[in-house]
């Protein structure tokens, strides 16, 4: 999952102008101080919306002024790109993805090459499928004549707690290499091993808080997967749990890419079905929070974006029936990567409200992420049903052969629920009353704001949440 764009800052010149607007504290008040960034960003023609997002994230500092509640600052932005489209142009974009996707039938051997023969190995695996889908043996064999020290049990949402006990094996073995084997857990687990290892600060967490500015360097990490869904195989991006204060949260950094990841479709035939179901639809909503916010006069990231939406319509309840067969196993792989390695995102607006949202849910209730979201994602379109209209309407006639908005809410709810996932809080006997009052609690606390127009802050949160009863 891409969340870097959310609260992300952009460059000039590699140096980040809000950052270099923070530390240069000339700024001695609020108002002044976003006047200036505002303005700046103006003569650079950036949307606005960028800006509301970035002032969101808790503890931004400009000058000498702190923000940590978006709706204070709102005010001081002024209009917004209009949601008709009016106006917007592709923005301004630096796409960079350096993993090498070592993609197909056997092609975990390859590892031998990619892996120096010096290298002290961490071989991080999850609760111990990849014994039984052939994983650990390929690998082990892959890797032989190398050191190689295994740390298993990383659990689906992984818990820092556990990571913790990781970076200890880690800088006790002296590892230099993080190989990890499995879902996105896993390899989200990896790359936060291998940033926390070489973090100077006191406590790790901290990156996870800072959304992973503060990591100034990370291990390598070579990955080998076996659940397509999250896209963590081709990214930046990291998603951790803490156990201790249930909390959930993201980082991006430009250290934790993998430099290799294979993908071998074969390794996920063993899958249970469940997680299949949850990968299609994890992967269908990475789309859909890059592709379905307002027009972008982007087609070519729109018709990027349908064709995968489209694959997964296409081969997502093929694959879930026929797990063996490869073509649909290898083109749903394929996909899942694609819908977040980037590409997609490239200059357009992104929203990610349904995955802000749907992340307090996990961690409130332990749902799994997908099922969160497709709780969420109908609810986040009818909400804001007016200004994501246009793009409802283009989804509806292209990935649907359907007329209308209201035909694309309904035609992927269906699509959901063709793949037996639940799209209601009532399914699980969860109060979406009380699910409201959480996230909305939680999001005030932590000055939380997202959507493409950052006007999804607790309030609509909640609102979003108590329609999905
Ligand atoms: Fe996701």
């Amino acid at each position: 999952m891409k969340l870097s764009r959310v609260c992300g800052s952009r460059e000039k010149n590699g140096v980040s102008l809000y950052e270099r607007e923070a530390a240069a504290e000339t700024v001695p008040v609020r108002k002044n101080a976003l006047t200036a960034i505002i303005a700046e960003e103006k003569s650079h023609q950036f949307v606005p919306e960028d800006i509301i997002k970035f002032v969101a994230k808790p503890g931004f500092r400009a000058g000498n002024a702190e923000f940590s509640h978006t709706e204070k600052i709102l005010p001081l932005i002024g209009p917004k790109n209009s949601s008709e489209g009016k106006g917007c142009v592709m923005d301004n974009f630096i796409f960079k993805n350096p993993t090498e996707i070592l993609f197909g039938k056997g092609m975990i051997a390859e590892i031998k090459n990619r892996i120096p023969g010096d290298r002290r190995v961490l071989f991080l695996y999850g609760g111990g499928s990849v014994k039984r889908n052939g994983v650990y043996e390929q690998v082990k064999s892959a890797l032989r004549g190398r050191k190689v020290v295994e740390f298993s049990g990383i659990e689906p949402n992984p818990l820092f707690e556990t990571c913790l006990k990781a970076v200890s094996a880690v800088k006790k073995n002296r590892i230099n290499f993080i190989l990890a084997a499995g879902g996105g857990s896993v390899l989200d687990a990896g790359k936060f091993i291998a940033a926390a290892a070489l973090f100077r600060g006191n406590d790790p967490w901290a990156i996870l808080k800072e959304q992973g500015a503060n990591v100034t360097g990370a291990i390598p990490v070579g990955a080998v997967l076996t659940l397509p869904a999250t896209g963590s195989e081709s990214n930046g991006n990291s998603v951790i749990s803490k156990a201790a204060t249930s909390e959930k949260l993201h980082f991006y950094s430009p250290f934790i890419y993998p430099v290799f990841s294979v993908l071998d479709p074969e390794t996920t035939f063993s899958l249970p079905s469940k997680f299949v179901r949850n990968g299609i639809v994890d992967a269908f909503i990475h789309v859909m929070e890059q592709y379905l916010t307002y027009p972008a006069r982007a087609p070519l990231q729109d018709r990027f974006a349908e064709a995968i939406l489209q694959t997964l319509v296409d081969v997502g309840p093929l694959t879930l029936r026929k797990p063996g067969d490869y073509e649909a196993r290898a083109a749903f792989m394929w996909a899942a990567t694609l819908a977040l390695n980037s590409l997609i995102g490239c200059g357009v607006p992104q929203d990610w409200s349904t995955h802000m949202i749907g992340h307090e849910i996990t961690a409130f209730y332990g749902l799994d992420h997908a099922e969160t979201l497709a709780i969420i994602l109908p609810g986040v379109w009818e909400q804001k049903f007016a200004s994501k209209k246009k793009k409802l309407e283009q989804y509806a006639g292209r990935v649907w052969g359907a007329a209308g908005a209201h035909e694309a809410v309904r035609k992927t709810e269906e699509f959901f629920h063709s793949l037996h996932m639940p799209t209601r809080f009532s399914d699980y006997g969860i109060s979406a009353e009380e699910a409201a009052r959480k996230v909305r609690d939680r999001f005030r606390e932590r000055g939380y704001v997202c959507g493409e127009h950052g006007d999804i802050g607790p309030e609509a949160a909640a609102k979003i949440l108590r329609s999905r009863a």
